[in-house]
């Protein structure tokens, strides 16, 4: 590795780089408080800290004063505990937060209750039934890909509608894509208007039309449903749905229009990983070319260092002199400022990642949110990551802003 960066060091020194543009600073206190503000939308790739920013958000709003509902998805067990969640009822329930001049409601998304609802609320009682009861619908609304982020969806538009909430904040579901949310509502319709179920279910003289492209998509369900019922669950679920199918697509659009609504915002979850940039980056162009409002990028997960006075090079510079002058405590104190050499290695890197995003997206607001010591499981954690997340863009013991992992160089 030390033989890949060495030839770089000549090119540095000849032709300083140009500093990278520095992001604007994201006030996301201002955002949540902000009456006008009534949906907060946390997406970005699996595992970046989505469901623990959209937690810790809605205290950080509770605490402010407002009602609000965070809807989670998938929590940890324990953070799901801390909520007080322990089971998935698909309604909102109140969680006590002392102190707080608001109130914090939390729920987990049940993806198949909420599909059962929306059938049986837009169907005859017999209808209903008989969607419920088929094989197809119940692997369709358990395990479509796709039907957990268009349930989100749904379940956003019913809080909406409700009136009840000052400020709904929405995790997203565990996605590969973040950007499967924005598409699932397209794709479930596209689905649900049925072409694709008649196309599969038309007499055909070879029988299934094995090789259409219809195939391939719902091939997942098929295998799942005992063979000699298929043909007829599918009729039936199709002549049962048939009178809903334009309800599902006004649905649909009603709801993706909902996240175009002045109140809605987008808080792009990530990393300082490639793969987590390069899909919030993927995300911040799907945004703005839909013409969504985005609040900014949160960096979570980052390792500042406990002072930036010493650089890497120093750092190593002095552990090696520490160690060779010797004497009692030179080794513990040689291993400090090799760990320290080491942390500003990472947030270097880190640093390096976060600017390759704001060199693509300028306008882009950053907030970085260090890693705590362990995971964020209950209120105190949550309140820690909430005031990362919401605290004074300059507030920080380094005095490095919050929009860094690293100070700025100077131009
Ligand atoms: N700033 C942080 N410091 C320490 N741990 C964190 C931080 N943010 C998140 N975590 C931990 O990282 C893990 C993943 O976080 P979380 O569940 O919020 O991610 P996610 O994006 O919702 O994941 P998924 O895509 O699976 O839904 C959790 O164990 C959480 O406690
Ligand atoms: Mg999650």
């Amino acid at each position: 590795m030390s033989a890949a960066a060495q030839p770089e060091r000549p090119a540095r020194a000849t032709r300083p780089a140009r500093p990278a543009p520095v992001a604007p600073a994201m006030d996301l206190q201002a955002l949540i408080t902000d009456p006008e503000t009534r949906i907060v939308v946390c997406c970005g790739a699996g595992g970046v800290g989505k469901t623990t920013t959209s937690a810790a958000l809605a205290l950080a709003a509770a605490e402010a004063g407002r009602t609000v509902v965070v809807l989670t998805i998938d929590p940890a067990r324990r953070l799901a505990q801390s909520l007080g969640l322990v089971e998935l009822d698909n309604e909102p329930r109140r969680v006590e937060v002392p102190g707080a001049d608001g109130e914090l409601h939390a729920m987990m998304l049940d993806m198949k209750r909420t599909f059962d609802d929306i059938v049986t609320a837009h169907s005859t009682p017999e209808r209903g039934q008989a969607i419920l009861e088929n094989p197809f619908y119940q692997t369709l609304s358990s395990s479509f890909s796709g039907t957990q982020e268009y349930m989100a969806m749904e379940k956003l538009g019913q809080l909406r509608a409700s009136d009840q909430w000052d400020l709904i904040i929405v995790d997203t579901p565990p996605s590969r894509s973040a950007l499967d949310f924005l598409d699932a509502p397209n794709r479930m319709s596209r689905f649900l208007d049925g072409t694709m179920i008649r196309l599969l279910t038309a007499p055909s003289r070879s029988g299934f039309k094995i090789a259409s492209a219809g195939f391939m998509f719902f091939s997942r369900i098929i295998s799942k449903i005992l063979g000699g019922q298929l043909l007829r669950d599918i009729s039936a679920f199709v002549a049962a749905l048939d009178t809903m199918f334009g309800g599902f697509r006004e649905r649909a659009t009603a709801t993706y229009e909902l996240l175009r609504r002045p109140g809605t915002w987008f808080v792009v979850v990530a990393t300082p990983e490639p793969d987590a940039l390069r899909e919030a980056s993927y995300f911040v162009d799907r945004l703005s070319a839909e013409g969504m409002p985005l609040a900014g990028l949160v960096v979570n997960r980052t390792h500042p260092p406990a002072t930036t006075a010493l650089s890497a090079t120093r750092a190593e510079g002095a552990a090696e002199e520490v160690a060779e002058a010797g004497g009692p405590g030179a080794g513990l104190a040689a291993a400090a400022l090799r760990v320290h050499a080491e942390r500003m290695l990472l947030a270097t890197r880190e640093q390096h990642l976060a600017d390759r995003f704001t060199s693509a997206h300028p306008e882009v607001a950053v907030r970085t949110v260090p890693a705590a010591a362990g995971d964020v499981h209950d209120l105190d954690g949550l309140r820690g990551m909430a005031d990362a997340l919401t605290g004074a863009d300059d507030d920080t013991p380094t005095g490095t802003p919050r929009t860094r992992v690293l100070p700025a160089r100077r131009a």
